[in-house]
């Protein structure tokens, strides 16, 4: 071959090589069939979704590969003279790959919604064969299902504690009167009236206790803005310990603060999270109530590599295992007086906080709860002031 010949020769594999290289990097599929149907060439993606390389299927006819059969269908129609573009349709990639057209691999919903479009290859009037062409849009149709579902749930939140907001104005009406009724009753003199004043009593319990209930309700379901801040949490639970002493040492619990000295910052919102902390407690003080042993309650605080630990342990009673998974839903609650939303609000306050809960329980001899904040999220930003001679970066 002539020097320029084969130069020229090069540059066209060179040019091919980069132009398949380019087909190969798409994400969707694509397959290309001769005049005959037969598979002239497919890129990666194609070839993930039949599970085989282009050398097995290269000169075969498309019917007889594994892929979907839908595929297939939409192949024959096109064949047949019908115009497809964007075709949606619901497609299984190949077994044996068990991934998504493009190989992100879709495990939880293998189904995966892709649109199909078929074009046919001519070449100045001849035909020379035909092009089918696969898009997964399913991560797209998942994003829109759930944004859908968010919005629902969101929409249904708002209109709930509307109703709960309005439930709390006659309750304080009722309460009012109910208290009026006790001081009548308090100087009444007639048969009965000790029977009367009982009942009067328990409405007012049960009143108080549906005041609760909204009230935390409306707690639990409005949208937490956190204002977070560099803090570190021992002073926050200092505070807390000093808030419940009295209470805690009326139920002759000991406690023991365990707060590392070397505690990094965290973004918190202070407010919150003591929220979150004497829920805690308060649950952990109810747990250890009639356990017929004196009351221990260990709060600490840990640094542990990328993370800050903080625990809450108790004595009480523990959770049987049938419980565990339960404790954070609404409404979920053993006692008689609660309302099973104080860990459900505890949950929301933590995760805001990017905190991850983990429970260890053992039934009869105590709980512990553990809050583990990541630092990476909050490292950057803690830096109180930059050296001076460092330029902030953006
Ligand atoms: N420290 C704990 N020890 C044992 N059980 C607990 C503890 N904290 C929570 N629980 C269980 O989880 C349930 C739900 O707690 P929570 O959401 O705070 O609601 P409530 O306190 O109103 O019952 C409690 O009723 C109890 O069964
Ligand atoms: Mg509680």
């Amino acid at each position: 071959m002539p020097a320029r010949a084969k130069e020229v020769f090069q540059e066209v594999q060179q040019e091919k090589k980069y132009f398949l290289q380019l087909l190969d990097a798409v994400e969707d599929a694509l397959f290309s069939m001769d005049h005959d149907g037969k598979v002239a060439w497919m890129n990666k993606a194609a070839e993930r979704l039949a599970g085989e390389s282009l050398r097995k299927f290269h000169g075969k006819p498309f019917a007889e590969l594994p892929v979907d059969g839908h595929l297939k269908e939409i192949w024959k129609r096109f064949l047949g003279g019908e115009r497809i573009r964007n075709l949606e349709t619901c497609i299984t990639p190949h077994p044996a790959v068990g991934k998504a057209v493009h190989g992100t691999g879709l495990p939880e919903a293998p189904p995966c919604a892709a649109l199909i479009s078929c074009f046919t290859l001519a070449d100045g009037g001849r035909l020379q064969g035909g092009l089918l062409f696969v898009q997964d849009v399913s991560e797209v149709r998942r994003h829109a299902r759930d944004r859908l579902q968010k919005d629902s749930v969101h929409a249904l939140a708002g209109l709930t504690a509307s109703l709960a907001h309005e439930i709390k104005n006659p309750l304080g009406a009722i309460d009012l009167h109910i208290q009026l009724l006790q001081r009548l009753l308090k100087n009444a003199h007639f048969p009965g009236h000790g029977e009367m004043d009982e009942m009067a009593r328990v409405i007012s319990e049960e009143i108080h206790r549906l005041d609760r209930i909204v009230n935390e309700f409306l707690t639990s379901v409005r949208p937490i803005r956190a204002r977070r801040k560099p803090e570190s949490l021992n002073p926050i639970l200092e505070e807390v310990l000093r808030l419940m002493a009295p209470e805690l040492e009326a139920r002759k619990v000991r406690v023991v603060a365990d707060l590392a000295p070397d505690l990094p910052l965290l973004l918190l919102d202070r407010d919150l999270i003591k929220q979150a902390v004497i829920n805690l407690i308060k649950n952990a003080q109810a747990a250890m109530e009639n356990t017929g042993r004196p009351g221990l309650l260990k709060v600490g605080t840990r640094h542990a590599g990328e993370t800050v630990l903080l625990s809450v342990a108790d004595n009480g009673e523990g959770l049987p295992a049938e419980n565990l998974a339960k404790i954070f839903e609404p409404f979920f609650t053993t006692r008689e007086m609660g309302t099973g939303l104080g860990l459900t609000i505890v949950h929301r306050i933590f995760t805001e906080h990017g905190g991850e809960l983990v429970l260890q329980s053992e039934p009869g001899q105590g709980t512990d709860f553990r809050v583990e904040f990541p630092l990476h999220e909050a490292a950057p930003r803690l830096l109180a002031s930059p050296p001076p001679d460092r330029t902030p970066r953006g």
